[in-house]
């Protein structure tokens, strides 16, 4: 076989969505040369499809300041989410709202001309009192307005893209350095080694682990598995959160500003029913609450339709003026797909698979974290994640919305920061080892075996795993459909190892890029499915019908899954930085 092309950068970013882009347009500026990797091409990246916009204390609508920001942000993580990481998130993000309006972001705008904020679920002033208006939006085409504006700005910034190549897996070098990646050209299939000081992972979440979700396809949890066969155990991946309002049946997102907007949601006997899960928050309660409100009154048969099996979402009293204003992308797609105005009718709604809380473990400034028994956790030399993929952790047990546009930005910031003063010190490359350059090979070329090898096929084992995940992974869980899902996902995994794929010559290599995205969500499908069997407490988004209550003494803990040494756990770190702790209390909206 001929040498690999091998292209040596600074930085090698693994993933072009907002953290990835944000990330790379500061490195660029400050004149590092950076690899963007994308399977796809940049602007199709999923933050293009966050809808409702991103949080930041600014105060144009109601009062506000960074500190009930925080507070909302842990409570909203159900006391999981570490307090410093969350208060520097907090007070960062005005100033990364105000970076985004500088770079382009077209944001909607109040009558005076300030940015228009939007009430969010999960979100109060002075510590728990009145709703909260601090969602920062573009219409409801927020992440759509960032994408663009920050591909953009990494054009000017001469930024260099692998569009449309994937990445197999990270190389090091003998002393667990992370050294780049082996990554592929999807069109020819022909194999290039990035070499690279520091490497980052912006590779998105996974939920295509679930069958209905409002994530592209291209979700696969990619970094994650990456990080997972690097060695690098993942955080928290029981936390998966299922936002309330997908499309029934078919996963689409309608935005969580559609309740912000005055929207609310009705059960089958018409009651207004999150009147009796929040009687003070209602509609506006955080995303666990909702998802599991809906999922409760279809459980016991108040339910809309024919099999009582969603709840719809009410606009149509808001008018068609403001829906058209505030709401115009969610109006489009329930013309399109479902053939029904929402300013002439309620839309069916069910909880659908949305944002994978858990990740990559990492500080602050986006370093990927180890932990080490009884002393101060490890740095990865050379290795950072940020946004979906990474775990730093500011959502804990449930996001609130709003907080995932600013979790990347801030953090794709930070890592940036880190890693020009990185490069600083670090002025040369070092040379890789060949062993771990053979092993990504191996893995990339194990999906040369075709069908006629015999095995089962790819495509039909990936319909399986979500199956599998959506039966005992779900909104509630408890151990005995979570024992079975454990022992069906082991079995499932095996299965994969000897699968095969169709002839892929002359099909862009979409074949193998599937093969290899399966091995990642499987990879996420185990780290979920172990975690959530261990933690019997309920917290946030995990909630176990056996376990009703949060257990503050045996779990306020993280959980670490590695493929090495199964579970462990690591304390939250409950300190901010300059500010008293927000000791947990019972959580109620
Ligand atoms: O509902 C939404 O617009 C989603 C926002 C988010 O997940 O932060």
């Amino acid at each position: 076989m001929a040498a690999i092309q091998r292209r040596k950068f600074d930085t090698l970013i693994i993933g072009a969505g907002g953290g990835g882009l944000r990330a790379a347009l500061k490195l660029s500026d400050a004149d590092a040369s950076v690899a963007v990797v994308s399977k796809v091409f940049p602007t199709r990246s999923h933050t293009v499809a966050a809808q409702g916009g991103m949080n930041a204390a600014l105060a144009n609508v109601l009062p506000d300041n960074w500190h009930w920001h925080m507070f909302d942000t842990i409570k909203g993580s159900d006391y999981l989410g570490d307090q410093d990481a969350i208060e520097y998130m907090c007070r960062a993000a005005p100033k990364a709202v105000y970076e985004l309006e500088h770079f382009g972001v077209p944001f909607s705008r109040l009558d005076n001309g300030k940015i228009y904020q939007r009430p969010f679920g999960g979100q109060s002033q002075n510590f728990g009192g009145d709703q909260a208006a601090r969602t920062c939006a573009a219409a409801d085409r927020t992440g759509h307005a960032i994408l663009h504006s920050l591909y953009q700005q990494n054009i000017r910034a001469r930024t260099h893209f692998f569009d449309e190549y994937f990445s197999v897996d990270l190389l090091k070098n003998d002393e667990g350095h992370v050294l780049g990646a082996l990554i592929f050209n999807i069109h020819d299939g022909q194999p290039i080694i990035i070499e690279a000081k520091t490497t980052l992972l912006a590779t998105g979440g996974a939920g295509q682990l679930y069958r209905t979700t409002t994530n592209a396809m291209i979700n696969t949890g990619d970094g994650l598995g990456m990080a997972l066969r690097a060695g690098v155990p993942l955080q928290d991946m029981e936390f998966f959160q299922f936002h309330p309002t997908g499309i029934a049946g078919r996963g689409m997102l309608i935005t969580e500003g559609a309740r912000g907007e005055g929207g609310y949601l009705v059960n089958g006997d018409g009651e207004r029913l999150m009147e009796r899960y929040a009687p003070k928050a209602k509609d506006l309660a955080s995303r666990d609450v909702v998802s599991r409100a809906i999922a409760t009154e279809i459980r016991e048969g108040r339910g809309c339709g024919p099999n009582k099996d969603y709840v719809m979402l009410k606009l149509d009293h808001l008018g068609e003026a403001v829906i058209q204003k505030r709401l115009p992308g969610i109006r489009q797609t329930c013309m399109t797909f479902l053939g029904i105005d929402p300013a002439e009718a309620a839309i069916p709604v069910f909880p659908t698979a949305h944002y994978t809380m858990g990740g990559i473990p990492t500080n602050r400034n986006g370093q990927v974290v180890m932990p080490v028994k009884d002393t101060p956790e490890e740095v990865i030399e050379g290795l950072y994640a940020a946004g979906e993929c990474a775990c730093v952790s500011v959502h804990g047990a449930n996001r609130l919305g709003g907080n995932s546009l600013l979790d990347i930005l801030v953090f794709g910031r930070a890592a940036a920061n880190h890693i020009i003063d990185y490069l600083k010190e670090n002025r040369y490359h070092r040379s890789m080892d060949e062993a771990s350059v053979n092993k990504a090979m191996a893995r990339f070329q194990r999906w040369d075996k075709k069908a006629e090898d015999g095995g089962e096929s790819v495509s039909a084992l990936r319909d399986e795993l979500k199956a599998v995940m959506e039966q005992h992974c779900g909104v509630f869980r408890n151990d005995e459909v979570l024992k079975e899902g454990v022992q069906k996902i082991e079995q499932l995994a095996e299965r994969l190892k000897e699968a095969t794929i169709g002839d892929h010559s002359d099909t862009f290599n979409t074949a193998r890029v599937e093969a290899l995205e399966l091995e990642n969500l499987m990879a996420c499908g185990l780290a979920t499915m172990h975690s959530a069997c261990a933690r019997r407490e309920s917290r946030g988004a995990h909630s176990r019908i056996d376990y009703p209550e949060r257990d503050d003494k045996n779990w306020m803990r993280h959980s670490l899954y590695s493929f090495e040494s199964g579970l462990d756990y690591k304390p939250v770190r409950t300190k901010p930085v300059s500010v008293d702790s927000f000791p947990p209390k019972p959580r109620v909206y």
